[in-house]
């Protein structure tokens, strides 16, 4: 029998920091954010000037390895990953178990599990070099099982990656229903998808990445650290939002119906929000948004579409800037609001847009998972609580209930 008297009654001292607004979790030196003054860098270079001279890939090369490439490096990079595009052929095996209309992102966070079961054995994670693979191996083969997790769910057979087209390209081909040969991708449209993966590649500890750092902290594998990241991302609130704003805005439809979505959002009993507005660190405008904003006027322009939607995302814009609610919680829109536009330009279906995200996003996370394995002070992520719950009490059996 316990002597309840006998009992602590104190937990200790916690900070009690529900969603972790204002806690830590690391040291990183990846990427830097400044919410109030809308600054993002990665590696030190401020975002705006990687989406307008650099590459995707290296970007990525960049956010993994702390310095842009030489010439030489990018191409040993670009090689190594054009290289490990293939996926087994026994994948194929799990991809088909799906159901026919599975949602691409349950298909990838699984998909991306099972590269454990392929390459776990063989991983020692002491060796850099087996760890710098692993990376590689996640960048280099996560648009072949997204691309093949769209098609199943077409019911269209699956295409092997064509190494002579570069990243962005080798994806698009391999995902389009009816590709042209060769693929017809206007330069914009090509800079547009290279540039939409640059400004999803990092930003440091959100959601998703500190979910793979938690995961990564017990020492579980990159596949499955990096899966666990693909299912975190997949929420409205993070970047299942791209997803989310494309609905919202076909639901509100027409311009003149903004002034009734604007109430409704500010309307705590609808449950209902403006998806790609606001976010937890970004107090200003999100600089990724203004950049996007800007390609989207280009590639619909270039393209010669009239998309309606974009007038109803710009008057939503112009309605939320000036209302009071969105002006007093700072809320902007975020890199979601416009990025489902210029998707929807370039053929993309809706449900992958989320994909897209997670594609961009594994160069972040490859490289966070690498930092934390060479951090001195990284420990199993083990957050405390405050109990709330009964005090202790003894049990009693069915009849005393
Ligand atoms: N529409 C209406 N009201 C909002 C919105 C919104 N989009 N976002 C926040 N608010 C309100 C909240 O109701 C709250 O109001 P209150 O102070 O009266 O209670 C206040 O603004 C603060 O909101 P929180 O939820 O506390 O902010 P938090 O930092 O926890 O959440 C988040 C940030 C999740 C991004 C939130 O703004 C949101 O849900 N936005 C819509 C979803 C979205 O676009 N997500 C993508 C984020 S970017 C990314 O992950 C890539």
């Amino acid at each position: 029998c316990i002597d309840i008297a006998k009992l602590p009654k104190e937990t200790g001292c916690f900070t009690y920091d529900p969603g972790f607004g204002a806690t830590a979790s690391c040291k990183s030196a990846i990427t830097y954010i400044d919410g109030d003054a809308g600054v993002l860098l990665y590696r030190g270079y401020p975002i705006e000037q990687l989406a307008e001279k650099s590459s995707f890939l290296e970007v990525a090369y960049l956010l993994m390895h702390g310095e842009l490439p030489t010439k030489e490096q990018f191409s040993s990079f670009e090689h190594e990953v054009t290289h490990h595009t293939m996926m087994h052929e026994a994948f194929r095996t799990f991809l088909y178990g799906f159901r026919h209309d599975a949602h691409p992102m349950a298909m990838l966070t699984g998909m991306l599990g099972s590269l454990a079961s392929f390459y776990h054995n063989d991983l020692d994670l002491e060796d850099p070099e087996q760890r710098r693979l692993a990376a590689i191996r996640l960048i280099a083969k996560i648009p072949t099982i997204a691309a093949a997790c769209y098609r199943y769910s077409i019911g269209w057979p699956i295409r092997y990656p064509k190494n002579n087209l570069e990243y962005t390209t080798r994806f698009l081909h391999m995902m389009k229903e009816v590709p042209s040969e060769p693929l017809e991708l206007s330069p914009m449209a090509a800079k547009a998808m290279d540039l939409l993966f640059i400004l999803h590649a990092d930003h440091e500890q959100n959601a998703s990445t500190s979910t793979v750092r938690l995961v990564g902290s017990t020492g579980a594998n990159p596949y499955v650290s990096v899966a666990a990241g693909v299912a975190a991302l997949w929420g409205p609130a993070h970047g299942g939002a791209n997803e989310a704003v494309l609905k919202m805005l076909e639901e509100i439809g027409r311009p003149e119906n903004v002034g009734s979505a604007i109430a409704k959002a500010k309307d705590k009993e609808s449950g209902f929000r403006l998806m790609g507005f606001g976010h937890r660190v970004y107090k200003n405008f999100d600089p990724r948004a203004k950049i996007i904003r800007e390609m989207t006027h280009k590639v619909l322009g270039e393209l010669g579409i009239n998309d309606p939607l974009l007038e109803v995302a710009m008057k939503l814009e112009e309605a939320a800037l000036k209302d009071e609610y969105f002006v007093q919680r700072k809320l902007y829109p975020n890199v979601d609001f416009y990025s489902g536009i210029i998707y929807k330009a370039l053929g993309i279906p809706t449900e992958m847009f989320t994909v897209m995200f997670a594609i961009a996003r594994t160069a972040g996370w490859v490289s966070h998972w690498l930092e934390q394995q060479t951090d001195p002070e990284a420990r199993i992520g083990r957050p405390r609580q405050i109990y709330t719950g009964s005090p202790v009490r003894d049990y009693v059996g069915f009849d005393q209930r």
